[in-house]
């Protein structure tokens, strides 16, 4: 716990901190036997997502000093700021309005007294408009041939959204179609996501909200050569290339007729923006309407977290939750493992989402925070997981909080696995919680010296996020979900959750480190020793093979 060197902490803060004194032993086999309505208790539903949270290691006191706590911090206020579209990116100056890409359409959504709905459904519509042409056929490259394959070349928030949806969505995709990412400045990424591609069935959209992001612009070169070279033209560009981004004269210098450029604003974050234009190659993959069913289970889960009652409000949840674990625990991390093969990426994505997010060392008013912000997030799917490191889960020494997510239905046509699928999730959440004692190990017959080896502790806390099944819907409601309770955390931070100023120096060194990579160079290094050896090193390797 770092309470004591919280500098700003409310009373609703210390009032935590002494309730974790108490209950910080406290185990859940106690909390469940005293307590036979604690499951029906600590468990809420909300735009078609259900949430049992009683594995937690809570009591209704807890909940109700961390909702003093949200309370304290106005998060509530922070959220209606939101949803009016004041500018609560403080260090950008902006306002902060994925949810206006999912609000229907006679919505009013204000920025700076402009509506900006009516521009939101106007690039969908636009974005529906093509995508039917490209499935349809109608849309044909420069030889005429139909598009047989989309390529999105972007990264972070350009990328891992639309991969992570393609995954998730498969099964409602045109299986008639392929698509593949290129994210990694690496040429290895590039080439072998063209492998087999025949140019002339290939379109690549080019994802970047700024498009002067370094790895992004050069793997749209290469894509530029690798079309021009193999279809004989410049002329092709236009047939291959279309654009998402806000830079209209960035893509206008790329080569690219603006006609085929898809745009946002500068009120969505990259890592916000899966349900707007960077989400193309997604509703290319699904079709417009199962893309809207995904944009109307997003909005679902902001109306939810709008107005239902904190005691209910899934996100709001979700989060109190986390900063408990975080804040009060000393929980580093947050452990999030989807029981469906389908969200393998869904970790990755949720890893952009919280830590670009909040991982921040300063208030909103840049003075420096003597807490801990925000956790660091990781999963994979069960059940692979349960076979590599739920061990530690289970049995090591730190304390991981886990989101543990299953759906009720089935999206595989050999169905008749689902049973063992969902048998696993309910079991793990079921031995993290309760684990198993040294009298029940040895009830089993276990030899003496083996019963400690054996024994699971248990007390690990989980929320079991369950769900009919992963259809467009389900797959929007969950990461509004996400997006939200990463806001709920942020706000009790208070910090900027949609600023990511930590990306910029590593970005700046690595343009001042590749001219000096070139091997001719032979000007003195300026860097420490350690880097200075590092290029040298890398220079003598560039000579050694002759570049
Ligand atoms: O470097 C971080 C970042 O700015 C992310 O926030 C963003 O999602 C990603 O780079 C890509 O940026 P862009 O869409 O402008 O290419």
């Amino acid at each position: 716990m770092d309470m004591k060197t919280v500098t700003n902490a409310s009373a609703a803060w210390w009032a935590l901190a002494a309730h974790y004194e108490k209950i910080k032993d406290v185990h859940l086999r106690t909390l469940f036997s005293e307590d036979p309505g604690r499951a029906q208790r600590f468990s809420a539903d909300g735009a078609g997502l259900f949430l049992d949270y009683s594995k937690n290691r809570i009591t209704d006191e807890t909940l109700r000093l961390l909702f003093a706590l949200a309370e304290s911090r106005g998060v509530t206020a922070r959220r209606d700021a939101m949803f009016r579209g004041e500018k609560i990116n403080n260090t950008e100056r902006r306002a902060v309005l994925h949810v206006a890409l999912r609000a229907p359409r006679d919505a009013r959504i204000e920025v700076d007294g402009t509506n900006v709905v009516p521009d939101v459904h106007e690039v969908l519509d636009r974005m529906a408009g093509f995508a039917e042409q490209i499935r349809g056929g109608s849309w044909t490259g420069h030889t005429g041939k139909r598009i047989k394959t989309i390529v999105n070349i972007g990264i972070g928030g350009s990328y891992l959204g639309p991969e992570m949806a393609y995954r998730a969505l498969r099964p409602y995709s045109d299986r008639g179609m392929s698509f593949r990412f290129v994210a990694n400045v690496d040429g290895a990424d590039f080439s072998e996501a063209v492998q087999g591609l025949d140019a002339a069935e290939t379109l690549f959209i080019v994802s970047s909200k700024t498009f002067t992001t370094l790895e992004t612009m050069t793997n749209a070169a290469t894509a530029r050569r690798w079309v021009v070279e193999r279809l004989g033209t410049d002329a092709a560009v236009a047939r291959h290339f279309v654009a998402v981004s806000t830079n209209e004269a960035g893509v206008r210098d790329f080569g690219i007729d603006t006609v085929n450029m898809f745009g946002f604003w500068d009120w969505v974050g990259g890592r916000y923006s899966m349900d707007g234009a960077i989400g193309l190659s997604t509703m290319v993959a699904i079709g417009p309407e199962h893309f809207r069913d995904m944009l109307a289970g997003f909005h679902a889960m902001d109306e939810h977290f709008r107005t239902a009652p904190a005691e209910r409000n899934l996100p709001m949840l979700l989060g109190l939750l986390t900063v408990w674990y975080n804040n009060f625990f000393g929980a580093q991390t947050l452990g999030v493992m989807p029981y469906a093969a389908h969200l393998g990426r869904f970790p990755a994505y949720l890893q952009q989402l919280q830590m670009e997010s909040n991982g921040k060392h300063v208030d909103l008013q840049g003075r420096p925070i003597g807490y801990q912000t925000g956790p660091v997030i990781w999963g994979e799917p069960g059940t692979d997981g349960q076979h590599s490191f739920y061990q530690l889960i289970h049995q090591g020494t730190k304390l991981i909080p886990c989101d543990l997510i299953g759906f009720l239905q089935p999206l595989s046509p050999i169905a008749s696995q689902h049973d063992l699928l969902m048998a696993n999730l309910f079991a793990q959440a079921e031995a993290l919680a309760f684990g198993k004692t040294a009298r029940e190990v040895a009830a089993g017959g276990v030899p003496e010296w083996q019963v400690p080896f054996r024994v699971f502790e248990g007390n690990r806390p989980t929320n079991l996020i369950l769900a009919d099944r992963l259809d467009p819907h389900t797959l929007g409601a969950l990461v509004a979900l996400y997006e939200h309770s990463v806001f709920t955390q942020g706000a009790i931070w208070d910090i900027d959750s949609f600023d990511q100023w930590g990306v910029e120096l590593g970005k700046a060194l690595a343009l001042r480190i590749v001219p000096e990579l070139d091997s001719r160079q032979d000007a003195a290094l300026a860097h420490d020793s350690s880097t200075n050896a590092l290029i040298d090193r890398y220079r003598r390797a560039s000579q050694a093979r002759g570049n």
